[in-house]
């Protein structure tokens, strides 16, 4: 028996079909279009991510051995869907977390004081990274869409609900509560949406969808919309939650950091939702059928793969993202090098929209080489700064996983740095094998997590070696400021 597994990431569609004993026998994946019409906005056409998924399932399909018997699905969270009921087309492209263009709304709602409020409703802040601040600018921005979501033409939802609208041809619009809790409109007490939300955003809650456990029975997918498939599916979750939940951090205190676009630092905090004071968020990990849920603080660092994808695609200073390594290693150090990439604003722990990147400490003799290895070990501070903000006790072990995971010099700088172990998966694509996880558990494919914890393999362990002390002084010190330039 197989799962087939998708996850809708930010760059590009996954598909994986999962076999029982947690191997991955086939693999699809397709990119889609970025769209950055404005500086600081970032949109998607749902309709690029839903040929993308088709092609991406299309392709893991044809490698696999035997028809899957249920469907789990992953996806870039945040991110603002709209489609039409009856057509399922989308009347706008989706507006991506990494846009920034409600700025100006979050400072309004903060010089208002209700980011207190916000926060103890939802566990997040005010910040443009979540959705609702983008339904309040689609209202205000784009009247006529609005008429239409007020009057049950058009339906909101995040990439979880357009995908499984599109494959069930309409007949569902959910998503689950790990996804519902990145919104900025579901209530971490009530576990629904909450009216005050709704009202303090403008966004009428009948337009959203209705709130899943995260495995179980979601919906069929209807053969004539999805490659003649007649599948249950039965597991969703935001990808970060939905990666802790592959990485099989099923203890309280458990962490992974997914190396992505951005990096997502993740702690289980078991059924508590606790609060931090440091700049973490809390969020739904992930929800039972019988309604059990567990939580989890997270670190959100909005820029670390991006920034590497910058040095290659903005600078062209680096022919691909995998030349990172070598070209890196070909220097002891970054040479004084500090590199801020807040190219999109600063995120956990400092929260800071208009927060800008930065390079300090050039030289005469500053190479690219200096320039990529400073890159990795912004990333590699940005996730310690995260993992300190947790306190103690948390990252005994780091588990990490995503596209840049399977660089080793960053792996082992990572270990020197947070003075902890990181232990790497044998398969790397997490969001997508702990979709697989859900499905599998919500379709009685797996009896309970403990199976799934003796299908989780290690590839390799770095053990923490000797700290580079001074680099990190000068990365807090850019920190500062970087921030003071943003004020
Ligand atoms: O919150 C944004 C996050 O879900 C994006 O994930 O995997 O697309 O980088 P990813």
């Amino acid at each position: 028996m197989s799962v087939l597994a998708i996850h809708a990431g930010t760059i590009g569609v996954t598909a994986l079909v999962v076999t029982e004993n947690g191997q991955m026998e086939s693999k699809g994946y397709e990119e889609f279009t970025q769209h950055f019409p404005q500086p600081g906005w970032a949109e998607h056409n749902p309709e690029d991510i839903w040929q993308a998924t088709l092609s991406a399932c299309a392709t893991a399909l044809s490698g696999a051995s035997a028809s899957p018997c249920c469907i789990g699905i992953t996806n870039q969270r945040e991110t603002a869907v709209l489609w039409d009921r009856r057509t399922l087309a989308a009347p706008r492209r989706a507006m991506v977390w990494q846009d920034r263009r409600t700025s100006t709304i979050c400072t309004r709602l903060r010089e208002a004081e209700l980011d207190p409020r916000v926060s103890e409703l939802t566990g997040l802040r005010l910040d443009p990274y979540f959705t609702a601040t983008k339904l309040t600018w689609l209202a205000e921005n784009d009247p006529g869409l609005w008429e239409g979501v007020e009057s049950g033409n058009v339906a909101l939802g995040t990439v979880d609900s357009y995908l499984i609208a599109r494959m069930t041809s309409g007949a569902r619009h959910v998503t689950d509560a790990s996804n519902a809790s990145r919104t900025l409109l579901y209530g971490l007490e009530s576990g629904a949406w909450e009216p005050e939300l709704c009202e303090l955003f403008g966004v009428p809650e009948s337009a959203l969808p209705e709130i899943m456990p995260s495995f179980g029975p979601v919906g069929q997918t209807d053969p004539g919309a999805f490659l003649g498939l007649d599948l249950p599916i039965s597991g969703m979750g935001g990808d970060q939650q939905v990666a802790l939940f592959g990485q099989t951090c099923f203890d309280v205190g458990d962490v992974k950091c997914t190396y992505g676009t951005g990096s997502f630092v993740l702690t289980n905090t078991g059924h508590e939702a606790v609060r931090s004071r440091s700049g973490l968020l809390t969020t739904v990990a992930w929800q039972t059928p019988s309604g059990e849920r567990t939580f989890a603080l997270e670190g959100s660092i909005f820029v670390t793969g991006a920034a590497v994808q910058w040095l290659r695609d903005g600078l062209g200073v680096l022919g691909s993202a995998a030349e990172s390594e070598a070209l890196a290693r070909t220097v002891p150090d970054s040479g004084g090098l500090v590199f801020v990439p807040a190219l999109t604003g600063l995120g956990a722990p400092h929260w800071e929209p208009g927060a800008r990147g930065m390079i300090a400490g050039i030289t005469r003799d500053t190479t690219r080489a200096h320039l990529v290895r400073a890159t990795l070990e912004a990333i590699t501070y940005e996730v310690r700064d995260v993992v300190e903000s947790m306190g103690a006790g948390h990252a005994q072990v780091l588990k990490a996983d995503g596209g840049a995971s399977t660089n080793d010099l960053l792996m082992q700088m990572q270990a020197d740095q947070l003075g902890s172990p990181v232990e790497r998966p044998a398969i790397q694509e997490t969001p997508a094998l702990g979709a697989a996880f859900l499905a599998g558990l919500g379709s009685g494919m797996w009896g309970s997590m403990g199976e799934l914890r003796d299908t989780w393999h290690l590839d390799r362990r770095f053990e923490p070696g000797e700290r580079d002390d001074a680099g990190y002084e000068r990365w807090r010190a850019a920190i500062v400021l970087t921030m003071a330039a943003a004020r």
